[in-house]
C-alpha cells in the first residue's frame, strides 16, 4: 500500500491537462457487452477501476486490450454471464453490466452491490426500471439474478428520494437500446456521462433521444455493432485541481476543462472570490487573496456535484467565515470531516450538513484516506497546510485520478508517494 507525503504550502501555478471521463468511461465500455463486432473507446484514463472493468470483462468473454488511451474490447464468447462478487465488491460500478447482459444474452447474474464509505448505495431503481421493461429479478445468494426473453420498451420514473440515478439511467438505457419498441425514461439522469453513454450507444446504431434531459426515449432496435468513440473529459478531475488552485491563492489552466459541464462549480468558485475563465483549450482558476465563505447544496446534474463536495470544503475551511454545506445526493459522505479535524480545521456536523467555519491556516498531520473524493480533499489539504501532511491508503485515489502527484508536482506542489 503507498502513502502520499505532501510538503505544503506553496501556490499552485501553471498548466495541468485533464484525462478522459472515468464515470464515463465504466458505463460505456460496459455497453460494448451489447454490440456485435470490434469497439474502440478512447480516451481512457489509466486508473484502477478501468482494470477492473477490463478483468470483468474479460471474464465475460470479451478480449480486452489497452493500446495507448484506448481501448480495444470485442465479446467472443457470451457463455458466462456472471459478474461475481469478487470483482462487484471492488468496483460498485460493475453493477452496469446488469442492463446490457440482460439485453444482449437475456440472463444475467451480478453480485449486488454492497455499501461503501459514502453511503449505503442501493439499486432498487436499476431494478425497478428493468422489471418494467419485463425483466424476471430475484436475489439470490447475495446476487441479483435476472432473466427476459426479450425486453419490452416501457414508461420506467427513476427518481428516487436523492434524485435520479446516474448509473440505473445508464443500465435501464443500455438494456433499452435492444428492447423490442420504444422505451420512455421520466426523471432519468442529466449528468454528461449519459449523454455521453447515449452518444456511444447511437455510434453503434442504437436510436436514443433526449439523454442529458430528464427525459429519455429510446427506440429498440434488433442489433448493435462495435463502434469508436472518444469519452469527455473527466469533469470532476477538473474541479478538483480548479478548486485546488482556488485554495492555493494559485493560477492553474485545467486543459480540456468544460465549461458547458462545470457551470455550477465556475459559479461557486466566482462565488468565493476566484477568477475563473476560459482559456485556450481549457479553464483558468485565480485566486489572490482570502477566499469568501459561502452556501453549498450538492444535487445531481447540472447542481454542484457531490463528487467535488469533500474538495471543497477543504476550500472553505481556509475561508473568511462561515461556510454551510448540505449533502443532499449521498447524505452520509462526511468521512472526510473527522480526518480535515485533525488538520486543525473547524467543522461542525448536523445530519447531512457541515457548518465550516474558516480558519486563519491547516496543520500538516497524518491523515487517512477513506474514500475516492474525501482522499483528493486530504491532498489538497496537504498542499495548503503548513509542514507535512501523509495520506495513508492511496490506492482509494489511484481508483480515479491518473499520476495525482505528478500532475501536482507539474504544478509546483510537493505531493511524493512513498510505500507505507
Ligand atoms: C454515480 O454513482 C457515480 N459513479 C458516483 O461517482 C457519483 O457520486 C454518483 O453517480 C452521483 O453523482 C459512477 O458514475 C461510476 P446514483 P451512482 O445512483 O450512479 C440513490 C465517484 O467518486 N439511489 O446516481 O451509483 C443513491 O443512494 C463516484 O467517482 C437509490 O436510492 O449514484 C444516492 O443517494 C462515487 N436507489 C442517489 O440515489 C438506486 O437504485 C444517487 O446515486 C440508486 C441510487
Amino acid at each position: 500500500m503507498d502513502k502520499f507525503i505532501i510538503q505544503g504550502g506553496g501556490r499552485l501555478k501553471g498548466e495541468v491537462t485533464v484525462g478522459g471521463s472515468k464515470n464515463s468511461s465504466l458505463p460505456i465500455m460496459a455497453a460494448s457487452l451489447l454490440a456485435e463486432g470490434p469497439s474502440r473507446i478512447k480516451g481512457v484514463p489509466g486508473l484502477a477501476d478501468i482494470r477492473h472493468t477490463m478483468a470483468l470483462l474479460e471474464e465475460l468473454g470479451a478480449e480486452v486490450r489497452r493500446d495507448g488511451d484506448a481501448v480495444d474490447i470485442e465479446v467472443h464468447d457470451e457463455a458466462d454471464s456472471h459478474a461475481r462478487y469478487d470483482l462487484v465488491r471492488k468496483m460498485r460500478a460493475s453493477v452496469c453490466v446488469l442492463g446490457p447482459l440482460l439485453a444482449k444474452r437475456k440472463k444475467a447474474r451480478v453480485a449486488m452491490p454492497g455499501g461503501c464509505a459514502i453511503g449505503s448505495r442501493p439499486i432498487d431503481l436499476h431494478l425497478r426500471g428493468l422489471r418494467a421493461l419485463g425483466a424476471d429479478i430475484q436475489l439470490s445468494g447475495g446476487d441479483v439474478v435476472a432473466s427476459a426473453k426479450r425486453l419490452r420498451g416501457a414508461s420506467v420514473f427513476l427518481g428516487g428520494p436523492f434524485g435520479s440515478t446516474v448509473l440505473g439511467t445508464a443500465n435501464v438505457m443500455m438494456a433499452a437500446a435492444l428492447a423490442e419498441g420504444t422505451t420512455v425514461i421520466e426523471s432519468a439522469a442529466c449528468e454528461p456521462e449519459v449523454a455521453d453513454l447515449a452518444d456511444y450507444l447511437n455510434a453503434m446504431g442504437a436510436r436514443v433521444n433526449g439523454a442529458g434531459t430528464p427525459r429519455v426515449v429510446i427506440d429498440g432496435v434488433e442489433s448493435l455493432r462495435g463502434a469508436e468513440h472518444t469519452v469527455i473529459p473527466d469533469r470532476i478531475e477538473s474541479g478538483t485541481f480548479m478548486v485546488a488552485s482556488a485554495v492555493s491563492n494559485g493560477e492553474v489552466t485545467v486543459k480540456n476543462a468544460r465549461m458547458d459541464h462545470m457551470m455550477a462549480v465556475v459559479d461557486k468558485l466566482r462565488q468565493i472570490g476566484a477568477i475563473v475563465e476560459t482559456s485556450n483549450g481549457g479553464l483558468e482558476v485565480a485566486s489572490a487573496r482570502r477566499l469568501e465563505p459561502a452556501d453549498v447544496t450538492t444535487q445531481p446534474y447540472p447542481g454542484f456535484p457531490t463528487d467535488l463536495q469533500a474538495q471543497l470544503m477543504t476550500l472553505l475551511c481556509l475561508a473568511d467565515g462561515n461556510s454551510v454545506i448540505t449533502e443532499k445526493v449521498f447524505p452520509d459522505r462526511f468521512m472526510h470531516v473527522a480526518e480535515l479535524l485533525r488538520m486543525g480545521a473547524n467543522i461542525r456536523k448536523e445530519g447531512p450538513t457541515a457548518i465550516v467555519t474558516g480558519v486563519r491556516k491547516l496543520v500538516g498531520a497524518p491523515v487517512m484516506a477513506s474514500d475516492l473524493r474525501a482522499s483528493a480533499a486530504l491532498v489538497l489539504a496537504g498542499l495548503v497546510a503548513d509542514g507535512q501532511t501523509t495520506v495513508q491508503r492511496v490506492y482509494h485515489i489511484d481508483r480515479g485520478y491518473e499520476s495525482i502527484e505528478r500532475k501536482f508536482a507539474q504544478l509546483g506542489g510537493d505531493v511524493r508517494r512513498a510505500a507505507e
